[in-house]
């Protein structure tokens, strides 16, 4: 709905037409809402001075405009191996197209949003740069790259694609700043703008701290309940959880002891000149579980070590790579001793440790003041170490009721249930994906609306692992939800999995489909995500008859329509 409604905004006002206004297009592509954010961000502050914009996703943009377009500013993610968010994969596939027209006449200018920790890092956004150069664009202000704490280089974009596009634009009279300055005012005041933020944290206590999976599963289930009294922070089945975590202080310790530190050194954390002790710093603030190349270089200046400097040399990539995987701070220093190296040295190398999105479990109306998360521990041996991913891991060996966590309400415009109650729900969420189904149950019985819903769940052991299951049968009986397929994967000699269960009701699902049910598929992206997708292709080549192209086409649309939408990672 939210994003329906964001689409096609053109945000000057009728009665402010002024002959030298310019047309701004302002287009996003985003994965998780940062990206649209911080176009609707720009968006204000453009028509604030007076722009005429139009503001969507790329996907929503009639590519058949693009001719006329004059300034065109690009906001985008990147997603999984350097490819688009699903809402800017058909703008991308026509932009790189041959269909593509020639654009001599646009400025353009992109900001991409990444994480450098990936190989593909920002992509997409250097792609759209790229490909917009080569269609004979003018570069209106430099593309520029955010890594994940991305406010202050997005600022500066946003600055420096403001100064620029201002040179051209008529200045205004002192009354008219006063009178825009004025609207821009009042509508921060009627809009509501929540005080608490990504960069401004709610501490939100944790009421409760659960282990669903029984003994002898193979798996370890988190699920939190956590206070948002007085928070104010508000959110909509699909919106997902930010949590700032924090480092596990026993590695906290094995780094400071093999460096010979002194915990209580303060050292700066960041360049406003705030300070901590060192152990602090690096439990709370500082990413230490992941190696980046970036800080693999920074590194290489500091330590004095010819084996890191060798494994940055040209023709290492390959090397470089490998060594990055699943290593973290603790492996550098040890792998690569340095020299003397004094801590606040050190950690300027680090990045801040970014927040951990979490898809809410639970809805507002059933628990007002509460928000629930269902999170799945992860553990592995890497290196000759025993690992644990750092805020599930935090969860499930640190985190006691009555602590408090840093959080944030993401909202995920791109995961959105039917504001018509009676469309049908088609809803796939096998493991932890099944968290966004439970928010979606809970309002609904809540609101008393019964809309067919069928669910898809599958885990490894119906006796251990069958997440929420007595919720399931009593919404199965309230007609909440009117069908239930379940896939244990591990009971039976052979696997099955939710797309196996998928197939065998296919001709169901064909019908709901035909009657314009909305599909929504929640958890693993690499293998789940694809392997039901492919499966929905299947169902409709047999149940409907189509061409493996057709299928794809069919599916397409009910993407470009909102109806098919994805949460995966
Ligand atoms: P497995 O662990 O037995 O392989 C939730 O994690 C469930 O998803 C588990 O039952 C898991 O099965 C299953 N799963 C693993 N790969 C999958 C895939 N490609 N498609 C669907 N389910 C999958």
């Amino acid at each position: 709905v939210a994003a329906g409604l964001a689409v096609q905004n053109t945000l000057s006002s009728q009665n402010e037409v002024q002959t030298a206004t310019r047309e701004v297009t302002l287009l996003f592509g985003s994965e998780t809402g940062n990206g649209q954010t911080l176009a609707e961000e720009l968006s204000k502050k453009l028509a604030e001075r007076d722009f005429k914009v139009t503001l969507s996703s790329l996907d929503d943009f009639k590519t058949k405009d693009l001719k006329k377009v004059q300034d065109l500013l690009i906001v985008t993610a990147t997603h999984g191996e350097g490819d688009p968010p699903d809402n800017a994969l058909s703008f991308y596939e026509f932009i790189n197209s041959r269909r593509a027209p020639k654009l001599k006449d646009v400025r353009f200018s992109v900001l991409s949003l990444g994480d450098q920790s990936y190989e593909f890092f920002c992509q997409t956004g250097k792609d759209f740069d790229k490909r917009l150069e080569e269609l004979g664009g003018e570069r209106l202000y430099p593309r520029v790259d955010c890594d994940v704490d991305f406010d202050e280089s997005a600022a500066e974009w946003i600055e420096g694609v403001l100064g620029t596009l201002g040179e051209g634009q008529q200045a205004k009279s002192a009354g008219e700043t006063l009178l825009a300055q004025q609207q821009a005012g009042a509508g921060l005041l009627t809009e509501e703008q929540p005080a608490y933020t990504r960069s401004n944290p709610f501490r939100a206590e944790v009421l409760d701290n659960l282990n669903l999976n029984g003994q002898g599963s193979n798996k370890e289930t988190r699920h939190l309940e956590l206070s948002l009294d007085g928070s104010n922070l508000a959110f909509e089945p699909g919106d997902s959880l930010g949590i700032y975590p924090e480092n596990d202080p026993i590695l906290v310790d094995k780094l400071i002891n093999e460096m010979n530190w002194n915990p209580e050194e303060t050292v700066p954390v960041n360049k406003q000149g705030d300070i901590l002790s060192l152990r602090e710093a690096l439990h709370t603030h500082f990413e230490i579980t992941r190696l980046t190349k970036p800080l693999l270089e920074q590194a290489a200046k500091l330590f004095n070590n010819n084996g890191l400097k060798e494994l940055l040399a040209p023709g290492q990539e390959e090397e470089l790579k490998a060594y990055l995987e699943g290593r973290d701070v603790l492996d550098l220093i040890q792998n690569f001793p340095p020299e003397e190296l004094p801590p606040g040295d050190f950690i300027k190398t680090l990045r801040k440790i970014p927040a951990r999105l979490y898809s809410i479990s639970s809805s507002s109306k059933a628990n007002p003041d509460e928000v629930h998360i269902t999170v799945g521990t992860v553990r592995y041996n890497a290196h000759g170490r025993d690992r644990t991913g750092v805020c599930s891991g935090q969860f499930a060996e640190r985190t006691q009721p009555g602590e408090v966590v840093p959080v944030y309400i993401q909202r995920n415009p791109n995961f959105k249930f039917p504001a018509d109650r009676d469309t049908p729900v088609i809803m796939i969420g096998p493991g932890t994906g099944v968290a966004p189904f439970r928010s979606f149950l809970e309002e609904r019985e809540e609101d008393g609306v019964k809309g067919k819903t069928w669910l898809f769940f599958g885990d490894q052991h119906f006796a251990t692992d069958f997440l929420y299951q007595v919720e399931w049968q009593k919404w199965l009986k309230e007609s909440i939800l009117t069908k239930m397929d379940v896939a244990f994967s591990r009971d039976t000699d052979e696997k099955v999995y939710v797309q196996h269960r998928m197939l065998e009701k296919s001709r169901d699902l064909y019908q709901w489909l035909k009657e314009g049910a909305n599909v929504y598929i929640c958890g693993d992206e690499k293998y789940m995500a694809n392997d039901v997708h492919e499966t929905f292709i299947a169902i409709l080549e047999k149940e409907g008859g189509m061409s493996h192209e057709e299928a794809e086409e069919y599916l397409n649309d009910m993407r470009r329509q909102k109806r098919y939408q994805r949460d995966v990672y």
